[in-house]
């Protein structure tokens, strides 16, 4: 497998070299998604795998450059840019407690009278989003400035094509958000707020971007130029929704093999976190049924346990 450098400061690199020799000779990789159709044409086989270090340095393995759908991930970014923002008034309308159910799912939402459990289930994505657009009247494109400015990437942009697939696509989402309107949780016109949404799960990037962009919450809060997000309380917050949260109903079995706040997307990319270290992306597109890389959770399970590194 072809590795490419960046920089000459490259401490993990012959562990990233190993874990992507091992998944090379792994079978059995998972199916990418397919109820969005733009993302089921993914080769199962792709994998690539980035770590940022706290300066900026940022290097990988495989297809570590090559723009994938960045799709639940950016959930991690908005939630922090709008906590940035409100601070904790947004747990008023969103708890942060692991729903055990999958990413998509309503049944808990009527028992629990519109709040969603968590921030990175689809529901309470959407609720943050809401707010950030009712902040900013144009969530996503902080999203996308946000990205751009932290991975030094001004190329970064919107799949289109994602996007439409997943609004023709979107009756789930729909539901979910006209649920929780009618109970008084989303500010925004539905329409406007699932454009958002859906525009926001559509940013390609690859494990550089996405490794680099993740640095503030392994920095305690602090972006990419120095300046301050979150506060380090918020940044921990953060990580430890990620922890509890971050891979949906299978995160408790995330925590006993990585064992770091991480986040995925049904595009097949994983970020993860070495608080005061540094960050990771993983991707490959083959999911397993909770929606989760198969071959990502594999390498970032190799990662720790190679490297002796976890939040543990
Ligand atoms: O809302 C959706 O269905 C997608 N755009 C995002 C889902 C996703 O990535 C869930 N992650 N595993």
């Amino acid at each position: 497998m072809a590795i490419m450098t960046t920089t000459s400061s490259h401490t993990f690199l012959p562990v990233l070299e190993r874990i992507a020799e091992e998944i090379g000779h792994t079978p059995g990789r998972g199916r990418p998604a397919d109820y969005i159709p733009a993302l089921a044409a993914r080769d199962p086989r792709s994998f690539g795998m980035a770590v940022a270090e706290l300066d900026g340095t940022v290097y990988g393995v495989g297809e570590w450059r090559e723009p994938f759908s960045t799709q639940s991930i950016t959930k991690v970014f908005t939630l922090a840019l709008d906590l940035a923002r409100e601070g904790d008034e947004l747990w008023e309308h969103v708890g942060r407690e692991p729903s055990g159910n999958p990413f998509n799912s309503l049944v808990q939402l009527e028992y629990e009278n519109g709040i969603p459990r968590n921030p990175f289930i689809n529901a309470g994505a959407l609720v943050v989003t809401d707010r950030l657009q009712t902040r900013t009247e144009d969530a996503a494109g902080q999203l996308l400035d946000f990205l751009r400015a932290e991975s030094g990437n001004p190329a970064l942009d919107f799949d289109h094509e994602v996007a439409a697939s997943e609004t023709a696509f979107g009756d789930r989402n729909a539901a979910l958000a006209h649920f929780m309107a009618s109970y008084g949780n989303i500010d925004n016109d539905v329409t406007v707020l699932l454009d958002q949404y859906f525009r926001q799960c559509s940013v390609a990037a690859s494990c550089a971007d996405l490794a680099l962009a993740t640095g503030f919450l392994a920095r305690h809060g602090i972006r990419a130029d120095g300046t301050r997000l979150l506060t380090r309380s918020q940044a921990k917050q953060v990580n430890a929704v990620m922890l509890t949260c971050g891979t949906y109903d299978a995160a408790g079995d995330f925590a006993y093999r990585v064992g770091l706040p991480g986040k995925s997307g049904v595009g097949g990319g994983i970020i993860a976190v070495v608080p005061g270290r540094c960050t990771l992306c993983v991707w490959s597109p083959g999911l397993d049924e909770r929606g989760n890389s198969v071959a990502g959770v594999a390498a970032l399970d190799r990662f720790t346990t190679l490297t002796g590194l976890s939040v543990f």
